[in-house]
Formats: structure tokens, C-alpha cells, sequence
């Protein structure tokens, strides 16, 4: 497990990825009225059950306006688990994908934590497993351990330090300063825009966003062409060659803002497009175009919407809090640890000044 340059010589395979367009072909279609009565149940349980939701930007629209209607949030992964760590509910309903409720449950162990669905993994967790993890870890004691929100809380705890994309160059800029070297997984496309803006000493781990991976630069160029006046905003999952073609570069939240602040008319948008949503009534004049997933002879499997965001749908959201099915537990002495790397972003964050929105939303 050597390393060559600064990301490691090998990668896990991410198999069995479902295709977006076969889960959603899965999701139970409703009538206009059979939609609103699972709306205006789903609600009355949150009520009963003292529950509030939790949703990513990424999921639908439906379950974004639940949670926005009854008090509860959309945001990106930082700010869920901020609003989780700070609200009184007794249950999270956590909409978005298992790292999400990993993380909720992680700072709350009082708290029941549910999910829709706990099938909802994420590429970048699945790419990346304690046990290999743990021994790369081991062959670099001297690196600080930095790792993404999204993996597992077995890999949370072997790290110390978790972020989100949304404060991770601030992060890291901070411990190049303290003259840390970092060992930073899984994403090794974020990793790379990170080293690059910083230039701090990182070593890799070799994962990847099977989503943002998609987008495709030579398309995207000449999508700029055809729109010349838009502004570009892009996640930095996606790869480097794609983010070299952005005016904007962020999370989800950072991403919604530039939407709303940019002179522009017109936006190219390379991030899932369950973000559209939120986007739209962030910027109504704005025009939304898509970044190619396609073209130039290329074609996507989860065309710009990741398959596991769109598990989460109405059905499985009422099921979970009628049965109290799909509930996430960590294991205590695991807990603990990632508690102590978890902890530590929200510190940082905190220290930032990056307010927590209370009620809603970019
Ligand atoms: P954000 O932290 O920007 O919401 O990203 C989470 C994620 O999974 C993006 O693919
Ligand atoms: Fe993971 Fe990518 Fe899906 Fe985000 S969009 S949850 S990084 S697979």
C-alpha cells in the first residue's frame, strides 16, 4: 500500500452502484390527492412522535417542503448536523444518505435517529473501509487524519479531524499553518482542489463521488461557449478538469448563495439537481442549466442525481415513523471516538463564525 505521488497506489471498487433512473422507476407514482394525504400524514406523525426532518438539498422536493413546512431543515451535511445537534426533537428523521444519520446519532445519542431508508449509502463510505483505511492510516503516523463527512463512523473514529466541503479548505489551510502534514480520504477530487488552493502537504486516499465523477469537461466547455455570459458553479467532487472551468467553487450551501448573489442570468450548475429546488426559489430570475453529464460520446448512470438520494421518497419517509423501522445505532465505544473527531468540526466551525441557520435553509 505504498503511496505513489501523494494518492494511494489502489482504490476499493464501488460495485452493485443502482442506476438513478431504475430507483426512481421504483418509486411508488400517486395521484395528486393520495400525494397531499401522505403529506398531511407524514406531518401529524412528526407532530405526534416529537420529530423533526432532517433533509439534503439533494433529496426531492416533497420531502424538502415537509421539512421546511413543519420546522424542521434542508441544508447541506455541516449545517444537518448542526440543527440536529441544536434542536429539542427527541427524533431526527434524517432524509439523505446513511453518513447523514451516522453523523446525527454520532452527536446525539439521546436522541432516536431515523432514516427512510438505510439503504442510502454514499461512493465515497463504501470506497472507503475501516479495515484498509485503518492500515493506511498506520503506514503514516506522522499525518493528521482528516476525513469527509461522508464515511462511515468506524472511520470517523479512527480520524482526527471530520469536515464537510463546506469548511474544508478553511480546515486545512489551518492545520498547514500549524505545520501539520494531512492524511485526507476518501475524496481524492476534493483532496486535489484543497492541495491545490492551500498548498498544504496532503496525502490521498483514492475515492471518488460516483455522481460528481460524471461530469464531463469537454461537454461542459461547450455548454460555456453556447451560454458565454453564465456563471459556472461547480461541487468539488467533480474533477479537476471541471473545476478549473468554474467561477464558483462549494458546497451545496455555498453553491445556493453564489446562485443568489452572481450578477448573472444565467447559471450552469455541475451538482446533483435535487439542488435545483432550493436553487430556484433562491434565485427565481435566474436561469438553471444542468453541467453535462453526457455527451461528447459519453454516458451516466446517475445522470447528476445520486441514486441513494433518491431513495428517500414519501412512502418509506411515513413507513419508517409509523413502524420505527430503519432507526441508526453506532456502537457506544465507536461513538465515543468519532464523537471526539465530529466534535472537533463543529469546534472549527463554530469558530469561524458561521452562524447555524435556524430555520431554513441557504
Ligand atoms: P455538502 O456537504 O456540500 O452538502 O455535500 C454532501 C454530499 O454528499 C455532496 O455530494
Ligand atoms: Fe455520496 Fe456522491 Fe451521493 Fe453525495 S452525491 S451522497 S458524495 S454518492
Amino acid at each position: 500500500m505504498a503511496s505513489r505521488s501523494n494518492i494511494a497506489d489502489f482504490s476499493i471498487p464501488v460495485t452493485d452502484v443502482p442506476r438513478t433512473a431504475s430507483i426512481t422507476a421504483a418509486i411508488p407514482r400517486h395521484s395528486p390527492a393520495e400525494r397531499r394525504a401522505l403529506i398531511t400524514e407524514i406531518k401529524a406523525e412528526l407532530k405526534r412522535q416529537d420529530a423533526v426532518l432532517v433533509a439534503h438539498y439533494y433529496t426531492s422536493a416533497d420531502l424538502q417542503e415537509i421539512a421546511e413546512e413543519t420546522g424542521g431543515y434542508v441544508s447541506d451535511s455541516l449545517d444537518m448536523a448542526r440543527f440536529g445537534n441544536e434542536h429539542a426533537a427527541s427524533t431526527l428523521v434524517v432524509a439523505g444518505v446513511r453518513f447523514m444519520g451516522e453523523t446525527a446519532k454520532i452527536l446525539n445519542p439521546e436522541k432516536r435517529v431515523l432514516m427512510p431508508t438505510l439503504e442510502a449509502e454514499c461512493s465515497l463510505d463504501l470506497g472507503c473501509p475501516v479495515k484498509e483505511f485503518s492500515e493506511f492510516c498506520d503506514q503514516h503516523p506522522d499525518r493528521t487524519i482528516v476525513v469527509y463527512a461522508n464515511t462511515s463512523a468506524e472511520v470517523k473514529a479512527r480520524a482526527d479531524y471530520v469536515v464537510t466541503s463546506s469548511i474544508a479548505v478553511k480546515l486545512i489551510e489551518h492545520l498547514d499553518e500549524e505545520g501539520k502534514k494531512v492524511l485526507w480520504a476518501p475524496d481524492k477530487h476534493l483532496g486535489r482542489y484543497i492541495e491545490r488552493v492551500t498548498g498544504a502537504d496532503i496525502l490521498l486516499w483514492n475515492g471518488s463521488c460516483i455522481v460528481h465523477d460524471e461530469f464531463k469537461s469537454r461537454a461542459l466547455g461547450n455548454l460555456i461557449e453556447q451560454y458565454p455570459d453564465a456563471a459556472v458553479l461547480v461541487h468539488p467532487e467533480s474533477p479537476e478538469e471541471v473545476i478549473n472551468l468554474a467561477d464558483v467553487v462549494g458546497s451545496t450551501t455555498q453553491i445556493i448563495k453564489a446562485a443568489q448573489t452572481l450578477p448573472n442570468k444565467q447559471l450552469i450548475v455541475a451538482t446533483d439537481k435535487g439542488i435545483f429546488y432550493k436553487m430556484q426559489q433562491a434565485a427565481p430570475d435566474k436561469e438553471i442549466i444542468e453541467a453535462p453529464t453526457g455527451g461528447v460520446g459519453a454516458t451516466c448512470r446517475s445522470c447528476a442525481h445520486c441514486p441513494w438520494m433518491a431513495m428517500n421518497s414519501l412512502d418509506n419517509l411515513l413507513s419508517t415513523l409509523k413502524t420505527g423501522k430503519n432507526e441508526i445505532h453506532v456502537d457506544e465505544a465507536i461513538r465515543i471516538k468519532a464523537l471526539q473527531s465530529t466534535q472537533r468540526m463543529l469546534d472549527f466551525a463554530r469558530s469561524l463564525d458561521s452562524p447555524v441557520l435556524k430555520h431554513g435553509n441557504a
